[in-house]
């Protein structure tokens, strides 16, 4: 079979681009230009392209560090641009079928807290599922938003959070009509994906502002057999990691928005407020270049990804003790579409957690996936794969299964923990007056911290919520598998900050 590369390369590239403007990367072209002119610096960086510190062009390369610009006018800047940024952005919106775009070079995790913070002050509610990534907490602290959380369904056979029902949001709209914005994260890290269409037209009835969080699905809109994406649905803004699934450098992101429910000039203020004044054109020249790509390549590509997680899963699903779910999963609770670049593996039938099957891939066949959690790994397919490194994984599988299959214990099924109550806003509880207390005695106390195991970053437990029998012993279980418990400040687990 051919990989993917030559999959491409052997097929004519289909141009989509009728008006024949994705096939320009003003940005990175600017860049070039201006590195030819032979510029002297007497700006930072300080290295001045490299002669200042020779370690740094060994290793990075000459082109590298020649192209490490610091903000100036000659290339736009990205807190007002007015040009080569600007054109960037604008091609950037007309790809993503949006009315406007941003660059952000601080991660999906600022273009998150732009977003919240351009629809929510101080006081307002946002509706939003439990399940949502670590940087919508930190949007509701700095914007004093206050959450109304929806629960997101659980799936029980493999052990993970869904996306959210429709009805159940309804609900939650009902009751909470005067909410500023709804939250959806499209999909969440599994894959899962909400009726987001018909959540949007429900919520702009009242107004809401629909906010999604795309960092997993920067390549939904390049192909139709993908779910829908965040702006065909109909939702106001969202913030797409372009790094995740894209194809541009790790941190590079973007916001993208239409209508005119969010002024537009109020997400650039929220994300100078929350950016770096020194912006990477690295980091943006690598959005340029990926958006380019997607929008001339994007079907090609995503037709070569499709096809290599689908072969992936078939495999997998042969190998005794594995199970990958696939599109079999739609309609179960808080599944209305699935992304199928998402590759979950669930190995309780083989006895073993995700957490130690993502060791064994590491320690033993050298693969590195994207996570392991009580019950799965997510292998992420993406546009970087080909059939030999589909294979590798099928076979580091099937030889993890003849290895594990007969000393067969069983995997512990916890319960989800189940819906905390919010006793504080998170704002209010993470400025609270707190004390420490023994992590074991806390139960019933509202914490002034979060507790978080990463990846995925979500919060097991967030400021202001009430601590359960469940969070204590989930944590505990989570830290004898070898998780990475962050953001709770005694990281031995002896003690909690909680409001006093
Ligand atoms: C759902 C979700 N949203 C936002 C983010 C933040 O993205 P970044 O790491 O680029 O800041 C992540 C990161 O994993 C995520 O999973």
């Amino acid at each position: 079979m051919k990989n993917t590369a030559e999959y491409i390369n052997k097929n004519i590239i289909i141009y989509e681009d009728k008006e024949n403007i994705q096939n320009k990367t003003p940005l990175a072209n600017a860049m070039i230009d201006y590195r030819n002119k032979n510029c002297t610096p007497f700006d930072v960086p300080g290295h001045k392209y490299g002669r200042g510190v020779g370690e740094l062009v060994e290793f990075y390369g000459e082109r590298t560090v020649s192209i490490d610009f610091n903000s100036m006018k000659s290339l736009d800047i990205l807190s007002d641009p007015t040009s080569t940024i600007k054109e960037a952005e604008d091609l950037l919106a007309k790809a993503y079928h949006a009315d406007n775009g941003y660059f952000v070079v601080n991660g999906t995790s600022s273009a998150v807290k732009a977003m919240i913070m351009s629809v929510c002050k101080p006081g307002d509610k946002i509706i939003i599922p439990r399940n949502a990534h670590k940087s919508s907490l930190s949007a509701m602290i700095l914007s004093g938003a206050v959450p109304v959380y929806i629960q997101p369904e659980y799936d029980f056979e493999y052990g993970v959070f869904q996306g959210v029902e429709f009805e159940e949001v309804k609900r939650i709209i009902d009751k909470n009509k005067d909410a500023k914005a709804i939250l959806i994260i499209n999909p969440t890290y599994y894959g899962a994906v909400s009726d987001l269409k018909k959540i949007a037209d429900y919520a702009h009835k009242y107004n809401i502002a629909v906010l999604v969080d795309e960092a997993h699905g920067a390549h939904f809109n390049f192909h139709d057999e993908l779910p829908l994406s965040s702006m065909d649905a109909g939702a106001d803004i969202a913030a797409v990691s372009t790094h995740k699934t894209g194809g541009s450098l790790t941190q590079s992101s973007v916001v993208i928005s239409q209508g005119n429910i969010v002024n537009p000039k109020i997400i650039r203020k929220y994300l100078n407020l929350n950016g770096t004044t020194s912006s990477s054109y690295l980091l943006m020249a690598s959005i340029d270049i990926a958006r380019k790509n997607l929008a001339l390549n994007g079907k090609k590509i995503f037709d070569s990804v499709l096809h290599l997680s689908r072969y992936g899963r078939d495999e997998i699903n042969k190998i005794y003790g594995f199970k990958a779910f696939g599109t079999e999963i739609i309609g179960k609770p808080g599944v209305f579409n699935f992304d199928e670049t998402k590759l979950v593996v669930n190995s309780c039938n083989l006895g073993i957690t995700g957490f130690e099957l993502s060791d064994i891939l590491r320690d033993e066949y050298n693969i590195q996936v994207e996570l392991g959690d009580s019950y799965n790994i997510l292998a992420v397919v993406s546009l970087g794969d080909d059939f030999n490194s589909i294979n590798i994984l099928i076979e580091a599988l099937k030889d993890i299964s003849i290895k594990y299959r007969s000393s067969i214990k069983k995997v512990n099924h916890l319960k989800n923990i189940g819906e905390l109550e919010v006793a504080m806003t998170p704002r209010d509880a993470f400025y609270g007056d707190t004390e420490k207390i023994l992590f074991k005695d806390s139960i019933g106390r509202i914490s002034g911290e979060s507790i978080m195991a990463y990846p995925p970053g979500i919060p097991i437990v967030t400021p202001g919520e009430v601590i359960t029998k469940e969070v204590i012993e989930y944590t505990h279980y989570l830290r004898e598998n070898n998780a990475l418990i962050t953001d709770i400040e005694d990281k031995s687990l002896n003690t909690i900050k909680v409001i006093k």
